[in-house]
């Protein structure tokens, strides 16, 4: 249901003013020429790698067709020119002359063969090792083999390595990568030196130097969106780091692949690009929607990614989840992502000043995922949704030639109890250089819902200004769960029509009724497991391949409880009425004693008790809170460095309410 409104009288909200924040000092690249491989990634490596999607599933026949999905879909015109196979294509044994042989089943006519099918197309082709006696996944590595190994995929026709740290024996990391870069070097074949050593020895520092052209900075990306905000916050401090022909490495794409949702995916690509990082697409391209490719190739993304003469992308702004990036771009302009890491819309910006553009009258600012451009006088500001990014090149203009920048936000409560009204908020900014006129609000409510507008907001917006209206939400049939509503706002500019939407939604929860309750018979809020659902009275059971079995903790097996993977919250309504929650807590024996984590309680976003670092096969550790005027209990499992095999157990988990 619509409820539009011509809006009147004035409310300006006064804004907090931005902190002005230097931009980092970069260290000048060393000259092209200088590089020990040669001049073989001026700009971040573009191009597609198997494990993400495939993992040890690969062989020549996916790689062909991989190759002529690149070029089908317009990916290698995009730029996308490696081809990359990862982990598992080698045989288990060496041949009898020590070479490194490819699978007999699944690369029957060998690398070489497929170097040329690749080559025929326009593509250069990627091949994987390890810098160790095995590989990660237990196969034959390059660890004492550099040189014949080198001279393999030389003779092959391969054009880029990835060099992996697996089994590395405690060899020293700048000795094992050196001996990996000149016997490429040996070989006289330019082929791009990726170097995967996740960070752990900070390869920024010598990855050039050994020969490299990229360096992971971190450990693998998974699928999630924390796996990309984690790896997103490792790449501060490592701008100065990064330029031509050595590039900072956050890890392969997931753009497109199930675990992210196609907002999530826009702000990983957009993050991705902002810093330079090697574009290694990780879907399957034989068969991705056209969102995907959409994502993949924009071209402004691209360009943003591609454009070396400026610099690394840094965080210039951070007010918890709300972010704001910037990239010096080699033009002048400034590339910059406003980013929402939180569980609600909200509105992020920043102004020109603090994006280090010179001083002007009027920037253009153009939003690279829309295609549109609107003239600011100095504020850039957006209303972006949770796990979301929204991302502009913004420069200096002569004059206003563009609609003015206008943004809409809407913000909503995080929860109301059942049956109670709720108030959402509207807020028209307008930070162009001209004002706008005939402004008219609507906010659109589900089925059941009432929205009733409270107050006279302005029907004119001098540049500068802004007008908030309130919404009163009331509904007939009260029900738990999420209310997602979307306001929309409409304005005239220069005689045209312009207008703008944006969704929030908020949570109608019931209070636990009184007395003492398994957590495990209860609604919750919200609940987040890392893999698998937050299971009742089971454990997570996910490497099982499904769901737990009864949850069992060193040798007790308990009737009731939770059974999450870690990174985990469970959140529900105590609703001050709530005296005490109580469980044993540890990590599920189905793990064989892998695994640790730390299983914390928060009330109303204070700690309230922890449980310190649990590790598979320790006996449970009993974890209680004093809940007394507690609204929102969370029960948090943190995965303590990283989340392999943190099947956490809430065992007996209770609480008791009045
Ligand atoms: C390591 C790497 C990954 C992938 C796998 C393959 O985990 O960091 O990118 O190559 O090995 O086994």
């Amino acid at each position: 249901m619509r409820t539009p409104t011509v809006l009147a009288a004035s409310l300006a909200l006064v804004m907090a003013p931005l902190t002005l924040a230097a931009l980092p000092a970069t260290a000048a690249p060393p000259a092209a020429d200088d590089h020990p491989l040669g001049d073989l990634a001026p700009t971040p490596p573009m191009g597609w790698n198997s494990w993400n999607t495939f993992g040890c599933d690969i062989n020549e026949q996916l790689i062909r067709d991989t190759a002529d999905a690149l070029v089908a879909s317009g990916m290698r015109d995009a730029g996308y020119e490696y081809v990359n196979i990862d982990d598992c294509w080698m045989a288990p044994e060496r041949d009898a002359d020590g070479r490194l042989q490819p699978d007999p089943v699944d690369f029957p006519h060998g690398i070489a063969a497929i170097a040329d099918y690749v080559h025929a197309r326009g593509l250069k082709l990627g091949i994987y090792s390890s810098a160790g006696t095995a590989t990660c996944q237990g196969l034959p590595a390059s660890l004492g083999h550099e040189e014949i190994d080198a001279q393999s995929f030389a003779d092959w026709g391969v054009d880029y390595l990835k060099y992996d740290n697996c089994n590395n024996q405690g060899v020293p990391a700048i000795e094992r990568y050196q001996a990996m870069g000149d016997a490429l070097a040996a070989t006289g074949r330019d082929i791009v030196y990726s170097i995967c050593e996740w960070g752990t020895n900070d390869p920024w520092l010598w990855g050039r130097d050994v020969g490299g052209h990229l360096w992971r900075t971190t450990g693998d990306i998974t699928d999630r969106w924390d796996s990309v905000m984690s790896l997103l916050d490792q790449q501060v401090g490592l701008e100065a780091y990064s330029g031509p022909n050595g590039w900072n490495d956050p890890d392969m794409l997931e753009v497109g692949n199930d675990g992210l949702t196609r907002t999530e995916s826009r702000a990983h690509m957009s993050l991705w690009a902002l810093l330079n990082a090697p574009l290694i697409a990780g879907n399957d391209v034989r068969d991705m929607e056209p969102w995907v490719l959409d994502q993949l190739t924009d071209p402004d993304v691209v360009a943003i990614d591609q454009d070396w003469g400026g610099e690394q992308g840094s965080k210039l702004r951070d007010d918890g989840d709300a972010e704001v990036w910037s990239k010096p771009m080699s033009d002048g302009s400034v590339a910059v992502v406003l980013l929402n890491r939180g569980g609600n819309t909200q509105t992020v910006a920043s102004t020109a000043r603090d994006l280090g553009l010179r001083s002007s009258k009027f920037y253009s600012v153009r939003d690279v995922w829309a295609d549109t451009t609107r003239t600011s006088g100095g504020t850039i500001r957006a209303s972006v949704g949770s796990h979301a990014a929204e991302m502009y090149i913004v420069s200096a203009a002569r004059a206003p030639s563009h609609p003015p920048l206008v943004s809409l936000d809407a913000a909503a409560p995080y929860y109301t109890a059942v049956g109670e009204q709720t108030t959402v908020t509207t807020t028209v900014y307008n930070d162009g250089a001209t004002a706008i006129s005939e402004l008219q609000l609507g906010l659109d409510v589900p089925a059941g819902w009432t929205a009733t507008q409270d107050g006279s907001p302005r029907p004119s917006l001098p540049p500068g200004e802004s007008t908030s209206v309130d919404w009163t939400l009331s509904t007939t049939n009260p029900e738990a769960g999420r209310v997602d509503v979307e306001a929309s706002a409409s304005w005239l500019s220069d005689e045209v029509r312009d207008g703008a939407t944006q969704q929030t939604s908020f949570l109608q929860v019931e209070p636990i009724p009184t007395g003492q309750h398994y957590l495990s018979d209860l609604e919750w809020m919200e609940a987040s497991s890392f893999w698998g659902p937050v299971e009742r009275d089971m454990s997570n059971g996910e490497q099982a391949g499904g769901d737990g079995g009864p949850i069992t903790i060193a040798g007790t097996t308990y009737e009731k409880g939770l059974g999450v993977h870690a990174p985990s919250t469970v959140t529900y309504f105590a609703a001050g009425d709530c005296a005490t929650v109580a469980a044993q807590v540890g990590i599920d024996d189905e793990t064989n004693s892998q695994g640790d984590v730390i299983f914390e309680l928060w009330g109303d976003g204070q700690q309230l008790a922890s449980s310190g670092v649990v590790s598979g096969g320790d006996p449970a550790v009993p974890l209680s809170a004093d809940l007394a005027g507690v609204d929102v209990l969370r029960l948090r499992v943190l995965d303590n460095g990283g989340p392999n095999y943190d099947h956490a157990d809430w065992a007996d988990a209770q609480i008791t309410c009045s």
